[in-house]
C-alpha cells in the first residue's frame, strides 16, 4: 500500500478574539482567559488569534482593562504558540484613516508586546491602504498576512481574486487570508477559489469564515481538499452561529487522513469544559442571544456579516423599531450598490448598515447621511471596485471634489501632536496609541486607572502606618 503524503491542516484558534466578538459582543475578560492558556498552549495550534479587531475598544470601553496589558499577559502564558491579531489597515483598530506614523508605531508596539502574526485588511480591498502596515510589520520581523475581504457581486470574479492575490504576493506579504466575514463562501465555490489562488501565488493561503449561513464546515472541507493551508476555528462553546466552525469538529473530520492535525481530543475536551460555563452564563444573562446561534440563510441573500446583524438588532431595538428588521435587510444591498459595491466588513459594514437603518427610519433615502457615508462617497476610505451611484454621491457630498489618491497621502504625521495632547495621562508609550485610536474612551480609562492607583496607594499608606492589622 502506498504511503500517504501527510499535509496536516493548520489551525488558528479564534476563541480569544473573533469567537467572543461575534457571539458575546467582545466581553470576554483577561481574567477569564488566563487560567486556560496553559492548556491551549499545548494543543499545537498554528496560531491563536487573541487581539485586535474589537477587543481593543471593548477592553477600554466596557471592561476597563488596558488592552496592552492583556497582550503582555497572553504573551507570558503562550510560550509555544504564535499570537495573532486582526488589524484594519490604515484604520488600525479605529474607524478613520490614520497617518502613516501612527500606523507604523502601532505595528511596532504590537509586535514588541507579543504579536507574531498581523492579519491586515482593508474594508474596500484597496491594497494601497495596506502598504504602510505591511511594510511596518516586515521592518519589525513580524509575519504580515494580508486578508482579502470576501464578497459577492459582479466585480468579484475568479480573475479579480487571482489578480489581487498576485499583487499581494508582490507587495511582500507572508501569507494571504480569505476573510469571509459573512459566511458567503459556499463549499464548491471554495474549491474553485482556493484552487485559483493556489495557481496564482506561492505564499500560504488561510481561510477565515463564519457559520452564519450554516455552510462553513463544509466549506472548510472543500477548501482543505483544494489545498488551503490554514483554517480558522473556535472551541465548541463559542463556535457556530455567527462565530467559526468548532475546532474539535474540524479536528475529528480530518483524523486519519493526510490532513490529520494530530491534536489531542482529550486536551481539547478539557479546554471546552473550561469555556462551557461561560457560554451558559452568557445565555442566562442574555449577552449571548440565541437568535445569532441559528442558521440564517438570509445572510446569503443580503450578505450581512454576523457582527453587523447583532449591531442592527440592537440599533433597531433602541429605536423601538424591531419591526423594521426586514426592511433594513432589504435596504442594505441597495446602499452597498450606491457606495460602489464594497465588501461588508468593519467599518464598511457599519457604514452601510447604519445608513440603511437611517434610510428606512427617515422614510427618505440619504435624507440623513452619516459623516462616514459622506467620507466614503468623498473617496476618503479609498477606491471601491465599482463606481459610486452618481446621483447619491451628488445628494450626499454636493459639489465637493472627491479624492482619488491613497487617502493617507493627504494626512500629515500626527503622532507628536497626539502625544502632546495626552501627555498628562501617559504612563507607558502604548498609552499614546490607545488615545490615538479612541481619544474619549481612552481618557475615561486613564482617569479610571488613575483613580484605582490612588486607591491602592491610599490603602498601602494606611497599611504602612499601621492602620490595618498585618
Ligand atoms: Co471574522
Amino acid at each position: 500500500m502506498a504511503e500517504i503524503t501527510k499535509k496536516p491542516i493548520k489551525i488558528t484558534e479564534t476563541i480569544l478574539r473573533d469567537a467572543h466578538q461575534s457571539l458575546i459582543a467582545t466581553r470576554m475578560t483577561t481574567e477569564q482567559m488566563l487560567p486556560i492558556i496553559d492548556k491551549m498552549d499545548k494543543v499545537g495550534y498554528h496560531s491563536v488569534e487573541c487581539w485586535g479587531g474589537a477587543t481593543f475598544d471593548a477592553s477600554l470601553r466596557f471592561l476597563k482593562e488596558d488592552p496592552w496589558e492583556r497582550l503582555r499577559k497572553l504573551r507570558d502564558g503562550f510560550k509555544n504558540t504564535k499570537l495573532q491579531m486582526l488589524f484594519r489597515g490604515q484604520n488600525i483598530l479605529g474607524y478613520r484613516h490614520y497617518a502613516d506614523d501612527v500606523v507604523a508605531y502601532f505595528v511596532q508596539k504590537s509586535i514588541a508586546n507579543g504579536i507574531d502574526i498581523i492579519r491586515i485588511f482593508d474594508c474596500l480591498n484597496d491594497i494601497r491602504n495596506l502598504e504602510c502596515a505591511v511594510n511596518a510589520a516586515k521592518a519589525e520581523k513580524g509575519h504580515a498576512q494580508i486578508a482579502l475581504s470576501y464578497t459577492l457581486g459582479d466585480a468579484y470574479t475568479l480573475e479579480y481574486w487571482k489578480d489581487i492575490a498576485k499583487k499581494i504576493e508582490d507587495m511582500g506579504a507572508d501569507s494571504i487570508c480569505i476573510k469571509d466575514m459573512a459566511g458567503l463562501l459556499v463549499p464548491y465555490k471554495a474549491t474553485e477559489l482556493i484552487g485559483a489562488l493556489k495557481d496564482s501565488v506561492d505564499i500560504p493561503i488561510q481561510l477565515h469564515t463564519h457559520y452564519t449561513s450554516g455552510v462553513a464546515s463544509m466549506t472548510y472541507l472543500k477548501a482543505v481538499e483544494a489545498g488551503v493551508d490554514v483554517i480558522d476555528t473556535a472551541m465548541s462553546p463559542f463556535a457556530m452561529g455567527t462565530s467559526q466552525p468548532a475546532t474539535e469538529v474540524m479536528v475529528e473530520t480530518f483524523k486519519g487522513t493526510e490532513y490529520d492535525t494530530g491534536f489531542d481530543q482529550n486536551l481539547l475536551a478539557e479546554i471546552a469544559d473550561y469555556f462551557r460555563p461561560m457560554r451558559d452564563e452568557a445565555l442566562k444573562s442574555g449577552l449571548l442571544n440565541p437568535k445569532v446561534m441559528g442558521v440564517d440563510i438570509k445572510t446569503l441573500l443580503y450578505q450581512v456579516p454576523g457582527g453587523m446583524l447583532s449591531n442592527m438588532v440592537s440599533q433597531l431595538s433602541e429605536m423601538h423599531a424591531e419591526d423594521k428588521y426586514y426592511d433594513v435587510l432589504k435596504e442594505i444591498p441597495e446602499v452597498r450598490k450606491d457606495l460602489g459595491e464594497p465588501p461588508l466588513v468593519t467599518p464598511s459594514s457599519q457604514i452601510v448598515g447604519t445608513q440603511a437603518v437611517l434610510n428606512v427610519i427617515a422614510g427618505e433615502r440619504y435624507k440623513t447621511p452619516t459623516k462616514e457615508c459622506k467620507a466614503v462617497l468623498s473617496g476618503e476610505y479609498g477606491q471601491t471596485v465599482k463606481p459610486f451611484n452618481a446621483e447619491v454621491q451628488k445628494k450626499v457630498i454636493g459639489d465637493a471634489e472627491p479624492i482619488t489618491c491613497r487617502p493617507a497621502d493627504l494626512i500629515e504625521p500626527e503622532l507628536a501632536k497626539i502625544e502632546k495632547e495626552m501627555a498628562e495621562w501617559k504612563q507607558q508609550d502604548e498609552d499614546v496609541l490607545s488615545y490615538a485610536l479612541f481619544p474619549q474612551v481612552a481618557k475615561e480609562f486613564f482617569a479610571y486607572r488613575k483613580a484605582q492607583q490612588d486607591k491602592v496607594d491610599l490603602t498601602k499608606a494606611d497599611t504602612e502606618n499601621g492602620a490595618y492589622p498585618a
